[in-house]
This record gives C-alpha cells, structure tokens and sequence, in this order.
C-alpha cells in the first residue's frame, strides 16, 4: 500500500468510527416531502429500531413521526404523546410502534420510570421526540434526524438523516 493509500483508508476508517459517514438524506423538504421522507426511512427500518427526532417546537417532528408510522401500519389517531411522555401502537407483521416525546422529562427519575431500559425489543420501533432530554441513554445504533426550520420560508424544512451505528438495512 502506498502512502498515500494508506492515509485515505486511515482516514476513512477514522471518519466511520467517529459516525461520520455521508448522510442518508440532507436537502431541504416541504410537509409532503416529509411526510415521503418518512415513509422511505420506514420502509428501510429493522427492528430494533430507534429514531432520534430533533427540531425546535413546531418543526416538524410529530409529522415525521405520524409518517413513519403509519407507513408500518399505524391505523387509527395518533395523539401527540406531549403529556403521555409515550404511546405505543401495534404496527403490521407483529411489530410495535413508541412514540415517545421527552420534551416534558423531569429528570432521571421519570426517565427510569417510563421504562426506557425495557424498550429495543425486537419487534419495536421507537420514534422519540426530544431525545436531547435523554442523550446519555440513547441506544448508540440508530438514525438521527434533524429538522430546522428556513427564515422566510414557512412551508419548508431543512432535514438531515444520518444512521448512526449497525444498521446496515437502512440503506439509501
Ligand atoms: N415542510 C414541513 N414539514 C413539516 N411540517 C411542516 C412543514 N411546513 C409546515 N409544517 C407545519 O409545521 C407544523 C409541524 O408541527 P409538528 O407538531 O410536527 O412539530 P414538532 O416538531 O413535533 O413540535 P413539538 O416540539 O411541539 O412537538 C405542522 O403544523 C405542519 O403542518
Ligand atoms: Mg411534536
């Protein structure tokens, strides 16, 4: 190997053990290109799954997470989970939807009382809101999603997936 080459497989493998590798998705979308967006993410889930969705208020987080799971199968309303912290719903072929909004977490305690160290059971996919208001306990191997708002455009969203970790099916 020549130097050179060394030094690119050496800094790829950096980049792939800092979680850095290309984003799944990065590009700018209105509510049904979300909505789209959603259900491609969750045609490409395996459970175990869980998905971080993070935005400031209003970004867009419950529409991405209503998206997902309904394309899962999801019937029936979808409630945002703003005071029941979680909500589960059963989904097609066996599998169980969470959808979880932290925003309202009072602290560790509540934490361990949602059941946080049960859930990853084979059959879930856990879509979490707020997951800034438990970063120390959230699974290393999942898919972040970021939503931002742009200044002067009110029907569109900047939106970055990444998948961080093992999950190979979750492919682009
Ligand atoms: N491109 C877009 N993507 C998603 N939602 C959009 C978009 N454009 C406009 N909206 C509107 O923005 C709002 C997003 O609300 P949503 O409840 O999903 O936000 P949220 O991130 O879950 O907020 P919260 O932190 O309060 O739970 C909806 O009213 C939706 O119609
Ligand atoms: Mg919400």
């Amino acid at each position: 190997m020549s130097d050179e080459t060394a030094a690119a497989s050496q800094a790829a493998a950096g980049a792939a053990a800092a979680g850095s590798r290309a984003p799944w998705f990065d590009g700018t979308l209105d509510e049904a290109g979300l909505q789209a967006l959603g259900r491609e993410l969750a045609a490409q889930l395996t459970p175990p799954a869980f998905v971080a969705l993070r935005g400031d208020l209003g970004a867009g987080k419950t529409v991405l997470a209503r998206a997902i799971a309904r394309a899962l199968g999801v019937t029936g309303t979808m409630p945002s989970p703003t005071y029941n912290l979680l909500l589960r719903y059963p989904a097609a072929e066996g599998r169980e939807v969470i959808h979880l909004d932290l925003y309202r977490l009072s602290g560790p305690d509540e934490s361990s009382e949602l059941g946080w160290q049960d859930l990853g059971a084979d059959h879930e996919v856990v879509l979490c809101e707020w997951p800034e208001r438990a970063e120390g306990e959230l699974p290393p191997s999942r898919v972040e999603v970021q939503l931002a708002a742009l200044a002067g455009e009110p029907t569109l969203r900047q939106v970055q997936v990444q998948v961080l970790g093992e999950q190979p099916e979750v492919r682009r």
